[in-house]
């Protein structure tokens, strides 16, 4: 089978199973299959697969069709220019994420800022923010270890210098920081049956979900938050949709709080506060 009809009957057979954008779906698990870039495809559309190729596509497609996020099929997503190692143990990072990069690069930090990101996941903010802000001291955390160890691979792989710590939000912080960063779960549990079946059946719970309506986490880190940072220091927040007045309103009188910053969708999405 030339690669011209493998991409072919993938796409077709992904459309069968209402996956949505079949063609680039099958083109970027093809690519994947060859260790190629997409632009090989149609440079090279009259090779022929090898049979390792060929079961690598089938395999692949198997796993796609039954709903697995492709992030996790090719073992990688791209977060702010560069690519991170995923797997199931961390949340695929999203776009909207990028907003918090944006925001720590456009306060300006000082040299040498230290900066905390609290629930780290793939790494893919505090790693991010490491390789942007070279002097800066980036710790990284989460509650979860396999989490962690995803991200001490990204780390590691893209020559990132970040101190990487295993804890429950700030309970064994040491020291104190100008910045503070976290994408945390933010999901009610009772809002499950209305997310992706992609989402809900493949990426962590831990990632996902929080106490009561979702906003648990926020609860216990704005005030943990405060006590942490430097005065005029940052806290920079993602949330889910419907909740900045929510959790604009856990923020106490020590607290400045700064314009919300919308997603590309309109949403309100990246709150951001400042330490008297
Ligand atoms: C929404 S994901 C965000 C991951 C990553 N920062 C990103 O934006 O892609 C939330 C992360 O918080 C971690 N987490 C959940 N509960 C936590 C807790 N109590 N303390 C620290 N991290 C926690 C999860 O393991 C997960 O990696």
């Amino acid at each position: 089978m030339t690669l011209r009809e493998a991409l072919r009957k993938a796409a077709e057979r992904l459309e069968r199973h209402f996956v949505s954008s079949p063609r680039l779906n099958a083109e970027v698990l093809l690519a994947y299959c060859l260790k190629a870039d997409k632009t090989y495809l149609y440079t090279h559309d009259d090779r022929v697969l090898n049979a390792d190729e060929q079961q690598c596509l089938e395999d692949a497609l198997y796993e796609r069709v039954s709903g697995v996020p492709v992030q996790y099929i090719v073992g990688r997503q791209e977060f702010f220019g560069r690519y991170f190692r995923v797997n199931r143990s961390v949340l695929i990072p999203r776009p909207e994420t990028e907003f918090i990069v944006e925001a720590v690069l456009g306060l300006k930090p000082a040299d040498c800022a230290a900066i905390l990101d609290v629930g780290t996941g793939s790494g893919c903010s505090g790693i991010t923010l490491a390789l942007e802000l070279p002097k800066a001291r980036l710790t990284i955390t989460d509650v979860s270890m396999e989490a962690l160890n995803v991200a001490r691979s990204n780390a590691t792989q893209l020559g990132a210098n970040v101190s990487i710590a295993c804890m429950d939000l700030l309970d064994a912080v040491g020291g104190s920081f100008d910045f503070i960063v976290s994408n945390p779960p933010y999901i009610s549990p009772q809002e499950s049956s209305n997310l992706q079946t992609e989402v809900r059946e493949h990426e962590p719970h831990v990632a996902l979900f929080a106490d009561d309506d979702g906003a648990g986490m926020f609860r216990k880190l704005i005030p943990s938050a405060a006590r942490v940072l430097k005065p005029g220091g940052y806290l920079i927040l993602e949330i889910g949709a419907g909740m900045e007045q929510r959790v604009l309103s856990l923020f106490g009188p020590q607290w400045n709080r700064l314009p919300t910053r919308a997603d590309l969708q309109g949403i309100p999405r990246t709150i951001m506060a400042q330490r008297q």
